[in-house]
């Protein structure tokens, strides 16, 4: 059996992306096969339940588990459509927090020896106990960021942060991208964006009400009957997350053909 990977999904600068990023990649990872399990490492703003449609059905956080209220597999929540994807959630609104790094380190764990073969851990913004906690069990990262200034410059402090806790493993992930925009040149393309930062590209993923429609409906883009580009984007990242796929969606491009070799993507 391959080793379990264990990844946090992060940021530094909030609204970005993560818990979209989050959802939708543990999704798709999950109907790939893999048994997956989401963590919601935010700290009394937790809502990677609500964007897979399981708010109703939180009885335990891992506080509760840390607490010796419940056991690991009654806070492990498991959705409905995927029985293969699970979602814990770190701790409740106002939830007395007292988690520490080996208690995330122990609880990754447990997980892993129930057979989970991915987790991901859904990072609070900024860069404190919060997301010191969530990167301490994670051997990769994936680095979220939108095409702005402050957004990137976030993005770099946070890859600092990463490499000094000895995570080198780390993907870029760049989100709410204007190909209009690029155009015109009022938004950085992804190309510069990868190339400021310096970290190897695993997606690029589009501007898109759907993202809206689909963070209220409760259900992640990736499951959509007919996949919007967005949807289609987040797939293409997961699959090449898996190491599936060389391709990336063109995002100019959508309706001439979806896929495009790497070398020729965001030429703008
Ligand atoms: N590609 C996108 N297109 C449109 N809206 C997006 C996109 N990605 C995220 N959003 C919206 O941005 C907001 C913040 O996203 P979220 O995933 O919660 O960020 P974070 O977890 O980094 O704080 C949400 O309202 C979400 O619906
Ligand atoms: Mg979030």
């Amino acid at each position: 059996m391959t080793e379990a990977r264990i990844i946090v999904v992060t940021s530094g600068k909030g609204g970005v992306g993560k818990t979209t990023t989050s959802a939708n990649l543990g999704m798709s990872i999950a109907r790939l096969g893999y048994k997956v399990c989401l963590i919601d490492a935010d700290i009394g703003l937790r809502n990677l339940d609500l964007l897979l449609g399981l708010e109703n059905r939180i009885l335990y956080t891992a506080i509760d588990i840390l607490d010796g209220e419940c056991r690991l597999d009654q806070a492990l929540i498991r959705d409905k459509r995927w029985k293969n994807l699970s979602l814990l959630s770190m701790s409740r609104n106002r939830q007395r927090y007292n988690v520490t790094r080996a208690h995330m380190v122990q609880l990754c764990e447990a997980i892993i020896a129930l057979g989970y073969q991915f987790i991901l851990l859904d990072c609070p913004a900024g860069i404190d106990v919060g997301f010191i906690n969530a990167i301490s069990p994670a051997k990769e990262a994936l680095i979220v960021t939108t095409p702005e200034i402050t957004s990137i410059r976030d993005a770099d402090r946070v890859a600092g942060l990463l490499e000094a806790n000895g995570i080198y493993n780390v993907k870029l992930l760049v989100n709410r991208v204007r190909p209009d925009m690029i155009q015109k040149n009022d938004m950085m393309s992804v190309k510069d964006v990868q190339e400021m930062l310096g970290i190897p590209l695993l997606g690029a993923i589009p501007e898109d009400p759907q993202v809206i429609i689909s963070t209220n409906r409760g259900e992640p883009l990736v499951l959509q009957k007919q996949l919007s580009l967005s949807g289609i984007a987040f797939e293409n990242a997961a699959r090449r997350l898996i190491g599936k796929q060389d391709y990336f969606v063109d995002l100019n491009n959508p309706h001439k053909g979806l896929f495009q070799k790497i070398g020729e993507m965001f030429g703008s």
